[in-house]
């Protein structure tokens, strides 16, 4: 018997506080045959762990406990019999684990999984250079990214659209997680020959260093976004309007105006979001605080006179492969807020609901 406590931030529905719960598992019988056992490292939060929590009330969670958590980074230290050769006993492995409500999440210090059915996972490799240059461990840095890489990836990618220098995107949400992501394969993958970002006055030097052609402020006092958006197409855009108008944050203001912002419905344009109408309030724990119809209806309506999606991410393998190999090769390297130990768990998800973070704000697990 290897019996050892396993630590999990769970909650049972939004009226009962996120806490650290405790079990005693046997390691040896944890998991099933076609399942690996991870000691999770590290693991960083995203608004939709919050955003599930608050959407689970007393009468659709039902009494079962359930855990918080998508992406992580870790060893294989078991693994079942029939388990993929792939899947190694202490490789380091990483990725996003979707589920809403399930018992099993990636907060929790020994995570057992299908990876076959998780398939957003990969294995990854120390890197071999400087370790005392480096700011953040391997396992911090890859419990970081799977999710956000993965929708900003999605974002390019999931319409069958095709790149070419001359194509132009709009992101609104310039500083979020995915947008950073978003543009390190735009410019650096797919050669995206223009990317424009809306943002805070305050985060556009931050931003431009991160790869944006051109950043308007969403907060100048004299031209709203949209007015700075038009004169930047007429100006700098040659009259060129957007291939790909990509929402990371929530907005509606381009509704109004779209045929003067996004090239047309027959070019395969697309107007993507990945958080609705408006910016959500993370400190909203009600079941419907954040709940938007009009995405919803637009998404499903047949006029529709753009293409339209409101789009959650789906697990591939495509975007872990990719993300590993920017990393490897210095051409992605997340950003990150902040990090804090398991035990400050509360802090680190205040930290995502001011929706203020810079980067990814990441669980440090290595210890427990
Ligand atoms: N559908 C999906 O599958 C999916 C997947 C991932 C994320 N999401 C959603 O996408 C959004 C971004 O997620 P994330 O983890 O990347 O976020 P994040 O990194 O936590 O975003 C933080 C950033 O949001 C920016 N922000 C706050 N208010 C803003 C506003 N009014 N206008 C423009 N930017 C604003 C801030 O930058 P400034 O300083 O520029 O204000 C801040 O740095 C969230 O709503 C999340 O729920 C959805």
């Amino acid at each position: 018997m290897s019996t050892v406590t396993q630590k999990s931030i769970t909650y049972v529905n939004n009226t009962t506080a996120p806490t650290i719960t405790t079990k005693e598992i046997d390691l040896d019988t944890c998991y099933n045959d076609n399942e690996i056992v991870i000691k999770v490292h590290a693991a960083s939060i995203n608004p939709v762990d919050g955003l599930t929590y608050s959407a689970c009330n007393y009468f659709v969670g039902g009494s079962s406990l359930k855990t918080f958590g998508r992406d992580f980074a870790g060893v294989i230290v078991r693994r079942g019999k029939d388990v993929n050769i792939k899947w190694q006993l202490n490789k380091k492995v990483n990725g996003q684990f979707k589920h809403v409500w399930g018992e099993k999440g990636s907060f929790t210090n020994y995570f057992v999984c299908n990876p076959e059915e998780v398939r957003s996972i990969n294995t990854f490799e120390t890197r071999d250079d400087d370790k005392s240059s480096k700011k953040y461990n391997d396992f911090i840095i890859n419990g970081a990214w799977p999710l956000v890489f993965g929708t900003g990836y999605s974002a390019l990618h999931e319409k069958g659209q095709v790149w070419t220098p001359e194509s132009k995107i709009l992101v609104i949400g310039a500083s979020t997680s995915v947008a950073l992501a978003c543009v390190n394969i735009a410019k650096k993958i797919l050669n995206i020959g223009t990317v424009v970002g809306i943002c805070n006055s305050k985060a556009i030097e931050h931003n431009k260093e991160r790869g944006f052609d051109h950043l308007i402020a969403y907060n100048d006092p004299e031209h709203s976004t949209v007015e700075s958006i038009q004169s930047l197409i007429k100006n700098e855009l040659g009259g060129e309007k957007f291939d790909l108008i990509f929402d990371a944050v929530g907005s509606s203001e381009f509704f109004p105006v779209m045929d003067t912002v996004l090239k047309p419905k027959s070019t395969n344009s697309q107007y993507i979001t990945i958080a609705g109408d408006a910016v959500m309030d993370f400190t909203n724990k009600s079941m419907l605080g954040n709940f938007q119809l009009g995405p919803i209806k637009r998404k499903l309506n047949p006029f529709k006179k753009f293409n339209y999606d409101f789009t959650m991410l789906d697990n591939l393998f495509t975007y872990m492969e990719l993300g590993a190999t920017m990393i490897a090769d210095g051409t992605y390297s997340p950003e990150i807020d902040s990090v804090y130990k398991f035990d400050d768990f509360k802090i680190a998800f205040d930290r995502v609901d001011t929706h203020l973070a810079k980067g990814k704000v990441v669980l440090d697990m290595s210890d427990i």
